[in-house]
């Protein structure tokens, strides 16, 4: 697709975007960079002293341009600035106003997160029916469908919507439905592999102006591959038409966009505008992908896509906050741990992990500290039944944590209806005050602060989505977000082997956070630095001064990467609602008794919260590369090695 300039300037500034979408690229012939400037210079000007083409703004992302240039082994733009600043002639040249240059490679897109094949010697849990209470729901499953009006072909099996077997075994929406709660005026956008728009289930609710293709540079996010289905199946879960095709979605009233990145080869600065794509309308992002759950990666977002995610929650939906839900992972059976996920363990995103229709822990999902929540998805010999690509297809066997986000996201966008002056914090907030503890016996459970249980295989449970609505219909919203860093704290000793555990801490005084307008806590964060022969062998706890322990970083045998930790930022939703006033315990083990070996470096901790005083609150200013850089202005921790076993 082509555009005249001009028509692109004209359809770009009707959607509110960024011109630079709408060029197609050419990757054969040219580079892309994407340059970030000092606020008061043209672009162009940079642009023609470069002797590159300005494509644009990046998406959303103020003072960050797209250029353009042939393609070239070197960094056309470094060297030019490089050479600049050696020859350092004094006087001023516009190439002054360069703040940071990334130039673009193209790379593997993230992987999906569908179902993995069950391990050998895997059976599920079977519970026993109760013949009398199944007639009872099947009743009450015929008078919803009647109220409702409901005739899709396959609600009947849509079991996590409305589980006449498995009494409870579901997101308990109907209540919600029939009180006249279906979405209406909210969209969820599905960040995917595409989203077929022609499929009669999904046709009424697509949202075209939110949609784009990011993989061929098209309006229509139309999937076009055999394997793009992924979207399409878990659009269906949120935004399937009350119709005649296959079944409804949790949300059946909403509007659903497409955005296309998972099918191609892309570009960080794509990632970065999909993430961004229509924020104004799209009110939630659902994310069922990441690095891969092999076990073995420690992968963050880049630099980029992690300011487009910092500009999501500051700008988009007026300054409510872009809602970033994401697939906690599959990688259980490899010992994949979410917190190596630097998208899952984001704070601006809601990690949702899956549970299945016996309410077990489904084999696959990952366990972490960043996990918020769960819900349904496949397992105990069944899955997802759902929308698929085509016009009038269904598909019964989606499934992994893929399924379990946008069902999530689903119900966020029940609330949304509700309440669509909820912020990204407050839908936090309202995901975890709603969940419902489930599995008790093996969740590993403790309770928090607040007087909730978490576990890590489960987060705070479960969603209800007639519980989370309702206590979304009188939430208060919560004041701006407010944030305590931690000096560097130097440790620079061995970790000693076995059960032993090196301990270091932090006092967090009431001075420290009234200083720092930090009335209560939400996320923590830990970055740390920690040189192994075998990270996979290391384990981390983070101990709370109203000691509730989050296992940061958890034992990956598959892990045998020599690389340690650098600058990897682990987080935590358990200490939500504590004060963070006292003392802060990491506590790092080396598990294996083995030759390979570690030192622990350094950390750094960081509380966010709720501010004391709205008025002093102040957006975080954007990341840059040289974050935690500042490794010297440290204060030395006296590390002990305790004798604690795990
Ligand atoms: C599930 O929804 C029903 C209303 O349909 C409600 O009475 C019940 O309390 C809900 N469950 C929870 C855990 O809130
Ligand atoms: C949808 O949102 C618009 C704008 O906020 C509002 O005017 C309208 O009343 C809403 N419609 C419904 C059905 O809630």
């Amino acid at each position: 697709m082509k555009f005249a300039p001009f028509v692109g300037l004209l359809v770009g500034s009707l959607a509110g975007l960024g011109t630079s979408s709408l060029h197609s690229r050419d990757h054969d012939s040219n580079d892309y960079y994407v340059l970030h400037l000092d606020r008061s210079t043209n672009p162009d000007h940079v642009a023609s002293r470069l002797r590159l083409r300005n494509e644009g703004q990046l998406g959303e992302l103020a003072d960050h341009f797209i250029f353009r240039a042939p393609k070239a082994d070197h960094d056309v733009v470094r060297r030019e600035v490089m050479e600049r600043r050696k020859r350092s002639l004094g006087g001023t040249d516009i190439l002054d106003a360069v703040k940071s240059s990334h130039k673009q490679k193209l790379r593997a897109p993230m992987q999906k997160r569908v179902i993995p094949p069950p391990p050998r010697g895997f059976f599920p849990r079977q519970r026993p029916a109760d013949k009398a209470a199944e007639d009872k729901a099947l009743k009450e499953q015929m008078l919803v469908m009647e109220t409702l009006g409901i005739k899709d072909p396959i609600f009947k099996e849509q079991w996590h919507l409305f589980n006449p077997v498995q009494l409870g075994q579901d997101v308990n929406v109907t209540g919600v439905w029939l009180a006249g709660v279906t979405g209406k005026n909210a969209t969820v956008a599905m960040v995917d592999d595409g989203l077929d728009m022609n499929s009669r289930d999904l046709k009424p609710n697509y949202y075209a102006f939110g949609s784009w293709d990011f993989n061929d540079n098209r309006a229509e996010p139309r999937p076009t591959l055999d394997d793009d289905k992924h979207g399409t199946r878990c659009a269906g879960e949120v935004s399937a038409a009350k119709n005649d095709v296959c079944g409804v979605g949790v949300a059946y009233d909403s509007k659903i966009a497409g955005i296309r990145i998972l099918s191609k080869q892309i570009t960080d600065a794509d990632e970065a505008a999909a993430m961004n794509y229509d924020y104004q309308h799209n009110q939630i992002y659902s994310c069922s992908w990441g690095p891969p759950d092999d076990g073995k990666s420690m992968d963050a977002p880049s630099l980029l896509i992690r300011k487009a995610m910092l500009n999501g929650v500051q700008k988009g939906r007026n300054g409510l906050g872009s809602i970033y839900v994401f697939a906690t992972g599959n990688g259980a059976p490899s010992d994949d741990n979410c917190n190596f996920d630097g998208y899952t363990n984001s704070i601006y995103s809601i990690s949702v992990g899956a549970i299945d229709r016996e309410g077990l822990h489904p084999y696959y999902s990952e366990k972490c500290s960043a996990q918020l929540v769960v819900t349904y998805s496949s397992g105990s010999g069944d899955a997802i039944h759902t929308t698929d690509v085509g016009e009038n297809q269904c598909y019964n066997g989606h499934g992994g944590t893929s399924a379990a986000a946008p069902l999530a996201a689903g119900v966020f966008a029940l609330a949304l209806e509700v309440r669509p002056d909820l912020s990204w914090r407050d839908m936090q907030y309202i995901t975890l005050a709603s969940a419902v503890p489930v599995d008790l016996e093996d969740g590993e459970y403790q309770p928090t602060t607040m007087g909730k249980q978490y576990s890590h295989t489960f987060g705070y449970g479960k969603v209800d989505a007639y519980a989370l609505v309702e206590t979304a219909k009188t939430w208060k919203n919560v004041k701006p977000q407010a944030w305590f860093f931690s000096p560097w704290l130097h440790v620079k000793k061995e970790i000693p082997q076995g059960d032993q555990g090196l301990s270091v801490n932090f006092k967090v005084t009431k001075k420290m956070l009234e200083e720092a307008n930090l009335e209560r806590l939400e996320h923590v964060t830990v970055t740390m630095n920690v040189e192994h022969t075998q990270r996979g062998d290391l384990s981390v706890d983070l101990i709370s001064p109203d000691n509730v322990i989050s296992h940061i970083s958890a034992v990956r045998k598959l892990d045998k990467s020599d690389q340690g930790y650098n600058d990897w930022t682990f987080m935590s939703v358990a200490h939500w609602g504590e004060s963070g006033v006292g003392t802060w315990t990491i506590i790092i083990r080396d598990t294996q008794v083995n030759d390979q070996k570690g030192t622990f470096i350094d950390w750094h901790l960081k509380l966010w919260g709720e501010s004391i005083d709205a008025s002093k609150a102040k957006p975080l200013p954007m990341p840059t590369d040289e974050d935690d850089a500042d490794h010297d202005a440290t204060t030395t921790a006296t590390p002990t090695v305790v004798t604690t076993s795990p």
